[in-house]
C-alpha cells in the first residue's frame, strides 16, 4: 500500500504553524468582507456595540461551559481566564454605551437567541477542538473584526470607542489567541486530535463567514466587532 502523506507524524508546533497559515487565508478574506464597500450612513456605533455585547456574552458563556467539563488543568484555567475577560469586555462596552447616552440596562443581549456559532461551539467535546475553535480561531477572528471596527470608529470620529478597543479589548483577545496557540501545541500531538482540531477551526471560520455575509446583506452591519 502507498504511504499516505497524513501518516507522517507532525509535531504540535508544526501542526499549529500549518493551521495558522490555513486560517490566515480565511481571516484575510473575512477582513476584506468586513470592510468591503461603504458602510450605510444609517449604521451607528451604538448599534454595533449592541451586537458586540451579544458576542462578548456568548464568548464568556462558552468558556464557562467548557471550564466545567475540561479535565486538563491548564486548559480549564485558560477558559476561566477567558470567561472573566469577556465579561469584563461586556462591562466596558456597556459603560461606553452609557457614555453615548444608550441605557445599557435596557438592553438584553440574549434577545433573538444564541448564534449558530455559539450552538456549534457548545457541543464540542474534545479539548483540542475547543481550543482550536474557541480560542485559537474565534479569537483570531475577533482580532480581525475588531480592527475593522476600530477603523470604522475612527472614520466616524469616535476616538474614545476606538481607543477602548485598541488599548483594552484587543490586548486581551490577542492573549486568548496566543494562549490557544500554546495549548494546541501541547495537546494537538496525536494525528486524530489534529484532525479534530483542524475540522473545528474550519467550521468556525465557515460559520463566521456566513454570519458576516448575512450581516452585510441584511443590515450593512458587517463592521460589528467580534468578541
Ligand atoms: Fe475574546
Ligand atoms: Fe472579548
Amino acid at each position: 500500500m502507498l504511504e499516505d502523506q497524513t501518516s507522517i507524524p507532525v509535531s504540535g508546533e508544526q501542526f499549529v504553524a500549518a493551521l495558522a497559515e490555513e486560517n490566515q487565508i480565511s481571516l484575510e478574506r473575512l477582513g476584506r468582507l468586513s470592510s468591503a464597500g461603504e458602510a450605510p450612513r444609517g449604521v451607528t456605533i451604538e448599534q454595533l456595540l449592541r451586537i458586540a455585547l451579544k458576542n462578548e456574552l456568548e464568548a464568556s458563556e462558552i468558556a464557562a461551559i467548557w471550564m466545567t467539563t475540561t479535565s486538563e488543568l491548564d486548559v480549564k484555567l485558560a477558559f476561566a481566564r477567558q470567561c472573566g475577560d469577556e465579561a469584563k469586555h461586556f462591562r466596558l462596552i456597556a459603560e461606553r454605551l452609557g457614555a453615548l447616552h444608550v441605557d445599557p440596562d435596557r438592553i438584553d443581549p440574549r434577545e433573538g437567541g444564541y448564534s449558530p456559532l455559539f450552538e456549534y461551539l457548545r457541543q464540542l467535546q474534545s479539548t483540542t477542538a475547543r481550543v482550536a475553535a474557541g480560542q485559537f480561531t474565534r479569537e483570531g477572528i475577533a482580532l480581525v473584526r475588531n480592527q475593522c471596527f476600530i477603523d470604522f470608529c475612527e472614520a466616524r470620529g469616535d476616538r474614545e470607542t476606538a481607543q477602548l478597543y485598541r488599548d483594552q479589548i484587543q490586548p486581551d483577545e490577542r492573549h486568548h489567541h496566543e494562549l490557544g496557540r500554546r495549548l494546541l501545541e501541547r495537546y494537538a500531538v496525536a494525528e486524530n486530535e489534529q484532525q479534530v482540531a483542524r475540522q473545528a477551526a474550519r467550521h468556525t471560520l465557515e460559520l463566521a463567514e456566513e454570519i458576516q455575509e448575512m450581516a452585510r446583506l441584511k443590515a450593512g452591519i458587517s463592521r460589528a466587532p467580534g468578541c
